[in-house]
């Protein structure tokens, strides 16, 4: 664990994923203008928020658009990434964390993304939050313990 900037990693996601955003999907920003530190496993982090951005752009399915805001608080910080795709039914989304659930079809998606992710963020003391609405789209909200 070494204390790192989730900013660079964020970006670094982005990149990775150019072939499926570019000319299809608008990204806009709202960064804190400090930078977001907390302890951690660099490429755990980047795993976790790869996976949340790319489940993100899958939910698109032309154009759209995603919204990562990060918020520096006292405590804790906020990194939140929300996409205007597809949406979660009610009846799936208290399921979407569990090991192999997945809406997409074979040969897309294992449904290991999400389990993964939210044992790298409890693994790093923080949580992971869904809120979502069909048809209009999904907010992933990721809360760190901050570092001073
Ligand atoms: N941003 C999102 N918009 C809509 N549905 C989502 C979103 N994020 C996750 N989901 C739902 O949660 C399910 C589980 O996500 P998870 O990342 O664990 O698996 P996956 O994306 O299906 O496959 P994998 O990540 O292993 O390639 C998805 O199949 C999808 O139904
Ligand atoms: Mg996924």
């Amino acid at each position: 664990m070494t204390e790192l900037d989730l900013h660079p990693v964020i970006e670094n996601c982005l990149v990775m994923l150019q072939n499926q955003i570019k000319g299809r999907i608008d990204i806009v920003k709202q960064y804190s203008k400090s930078p977001v530190l907390i302890n951690g496993n660099e490429s755990k982090l980047h795993q976790a928020f790869l996976n949340i951005l790319a489940n993100a752009a899958q939910a698109i399915n032309r154009k759209g658009k995603i919204n990562i805001i990060t918020v520096l608080g006292e405590k804790e910080v906020t990194i939140t990434v929300t996409d205007n795709g597809c949406g979660i039914s009610e009846d799936v989304l208290p399921k979407i964390f569990e090991p192999f659930f997945t809406t997409k079809s074979p040969g897309k998606g294992t449904g290991l993304g999400l389990s993964i992710t939210s044992k790298i963020i409890h693994e790093h003391n923080g949580r992971i939050q869904c809120v979502s609405k069909i048809n209009e789209g999904t907010s992933i909200i990721v809360i760190f313990p901050v570092v001073r």
